[in-house]
């Protein structure tokens, strides 16, 4: 058997995927216009799965200082901070994160993922205990397996579930921590983030680590997101984030009011043996970060964007999320129509993102958009209309349940337009021919969100 035969189902996956059109992890953006369009397949495209909830890429001030710390500190730093020492813009930043938050101690990871791979298997040991949420997202399922702590999981967002699990434990010496995430990124719901406060505060040595990766800078009126808006900050034990969605660059976080937390530094390998940041991605994360607590009008604009994203697709008579959030997913049961609608939303000038199993709660097929507050409403109308456009097209909704589809397609020929403004029938999206074989996998279950 060759190294590469286990691979034969994930091929034949792709084959189905391409077998459709475009495959999602093929596509290449010829050149990035602005925070929400880009140049794809020759055509302007609206970006609707990109997770820029701020619109922060292309903010002069954080380019600048990016551009500043690439002239004068170089490209990059050439190794880890364990190893080869710190820059002064490393601990400058975990300074800003720390006073952000109004906590002790932050550690800077080179990512979002790498920072919950780092924090979760650092605190985590032998003999302690990882209670997870079983939809968490797949750098704390591999943060789980780095670590070598016993790994129980808990029905998604369901704290009742995890105090019975919490109880059973209560004569073991072990540590136990909690892991939630704050917006869960495939279906964007929220967790019930009291009701697991109060659950924690009931157990001894009981830690709760909040993964705040999609509400940094979306909630809370100082942006600092769930724990800021429902109040419950000084119940957080440990907070992880990233720099890669709101602040528009990457990098990723853990922050905390343990005064000991220093110390993980020196246990957490994701943080050890990797480079540290680039001079230009810190600053240019300095920058963003300090504009994110006086940037209430874009969190206003961006949930404004995302009932109207929402709203206009619910009406349209598509199942969605559970709540309205700046993850608005579309929930398929039909892998077919789902790639054909993703491909017939970037034929027509919208790129959104395609998530499939066992990456999606329950084996569903989802179409997931991430809104941004510098999406105008027009570029959102458009997304709707669309949607409905081609969900009417392939059967996933009809006009009866669509209760406000305006189902003709605006026929303005304007080439500084996104090419579905453009509309022309040539261009008009078509669900591909029936695939031969069925050959996309079933969900198990088990397996971690991306
Ligand atoms: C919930 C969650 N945590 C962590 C990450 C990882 O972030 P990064 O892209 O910075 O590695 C993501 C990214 O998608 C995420 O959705």
């Amino acid at each position: 058997m060759g190294i590469f035969d286990k691979f034969a189902d994930l091929l034949e996956q792709t084959k189905t995927l391409s077998s459709f059109g475009q495959s999602p992890a093929g596509l290449k953006f010829e050149k990035i216009l602005s925070p929400t369009e880009a140049m794809l397949n020759g055509k302007r495209t609206i970006l609707l799965g990109t997770n820029n909830y701020l619109g922060m890429t292309f903010d002069e001030e954080s380019v600048q200082c990016a551009i500043e710390a690439l002239k004068s500190e170089g490209t990059g730093t050439t190794g880890s901070r364990v190893a080869n020492g710190s820059y002064n813009g490393h601990k400058a930043l975990e300074e800003d994160i720390a006073d952000f938050y109004g906590m002790h101690t932050a550690i800077l990871f080179s990512t979002g993922y790498q920072a919950n791979l780092g924090a979760i298997s650092a605190l985590a040991g032998r003999g302690d205990y990882l209670l997870i949420d079983a939809d968490s997202h797949a750098s704390i399922y591999d943060a789980c397996r780095l670590s070598d702590a016993q790994v129980i999981p808990f029905r998604h967002n369901d704290a009742d579930n995890l105090n019975r699990k919490l109880k059973r434990l209560e004569n073991e010496p072990g540590s136990k921590l909690i892991i939630i995430e704050s917006i869960y990124s495939m279906l964007g719901d929220m967790v019930p983030l009291q009701d697991f406060v109060d659950v924690k505060n009931k157990h001894d040595n009981t830690y709760l680590l909040i993964d705040e990766a999609h509400s940094l800078g979306v909630l809370g009126d100082k942006g600092r997101g769930l724990c800021e808006h429902v109040g419950v900050e000084d119940d957080i034990d440990f907070i992880t984030g990233t720099f890669s969605k709101s602040i528009g660059t990457v990098g990723g976080f853990l922050v905390s009011n343990h005064k000991e937390m220093d110390i993980v530094r020196l246990a957490s390998r994701p943080y050890m043996f990797t480079a540290s940041p680039p001079p230009s991605v810190v600053a240019s994360a300095r920058q963003t970060l300090s504009t994110v607590a006086a940037a209430t009008d874009k969190r206003k604009q961006l949930w404004e964007n995302a009932t109207q994203l929402y709203t206009g697709l619910k009406n349209a008579g598509y199942e969605l999320g559970p709540t309205i959030s700046p993850i608005v997913a579309i929930r398929l049961q039909d892998p077919e129509k789902a790639i054909a609608l993703w491909n017939g939303l970037l034929e027509a000038g919208i790129y959104t993102n395609l998530a499939l199993p066992p990456a999606t709660p329950f084996g569903w097929y989802l179409l997931r958009s991430s809104i941004s507050a510098a999406h105008t409403s027009e570029q959102i109308a458009l997304a709707v209309e669309l949607c409905t456009k081609i969900g009417v097209e392939l059967g996933l909704i009809t006009l009866s349940n669509s209760k406000k589809a305006n189902i003709e397609l605006v026929s303005v020929k304007d080439e500084t337009k996104p090419a579905a403004l453009n509309g022309s029938s040539e261009k008009r999206p078509r669900a591909k021919a029936e695939p031969k074989s069925a050959a996309l996998p079933k969900a198990d279950g088990s397996a971690a969100r991306a």
